[in-house]
């Protein structure tokens, strides 16, 4: 296996931005940084990096939560010179991993309109596609 699978450590700051911008992940209204500082606080085991096997470079990543109800996936990637090995796989296999561990029952996710060509990969992963409309509201406005 040519990655490894470990928790999120601070210096993984600038590595996973420029991982989640290459992956087309970040948001104007989603200060990256400030995702990170805030997922340090809460649950900060269940933030997962795939990395070389010396642990330096980082080649994936996936933020998990458990909010008591349900698991949560966000910032799932794969740097594009890895993409197709596997690698996300075992970044989602060890979040439920360690979301089983603390008891929840079922992990789910959400797709952005505009990237549901990601959910054949969540298909072979055994996720069931369910129908919903998403709302939300921000409670901090960070920018
Ligand atoms: C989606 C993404 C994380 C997949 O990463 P990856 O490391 O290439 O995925 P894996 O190699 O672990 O693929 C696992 C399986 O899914 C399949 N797969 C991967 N991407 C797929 C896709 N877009 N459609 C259908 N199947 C796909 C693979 O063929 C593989 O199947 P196999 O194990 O039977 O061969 C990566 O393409 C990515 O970073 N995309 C941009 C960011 C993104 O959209 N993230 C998800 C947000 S919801």
């Amino acid at each position: 296996m040519a990655w490894n699978v470990r928790t999120f450590e601070q210096a993984d700051t600038d590595a996973v931005i420029e991982l989640w911008t290459e992956a087309g992940l970040t948001r104007p209204w989603n200060d990256p940084r400030l995702d990170i500082e805030r997922k340090l606080r809460v649950q900060p085991e269940l933030f997962l990096v795939a990395t070389d096997p010396e642990g330096v470079t980082v080649l994936g990543s996936v933020m998990a939560g458990y909010d008591g109800h349900r698991g949560w996936l966000y910032y799932l990637a794969t740097a594009a010179s890895h993409r197709g090995r596997g690698v996300a796989r075992e970044l989602v296999a060890e979040a439920e991993r360690l979301l089983l561990a603390l008891g929840c029952p079922k992990v789910q996710l959400m797709v952005r309109e505009g990237n549901e060509g990601v959910l054949g990969f969540y298909d072979a992963l055994g996720y069931e596609r369910f129908a919903v409309a998403n709302t939300g509201k921000r409670l901090i406005a960070d920018a």
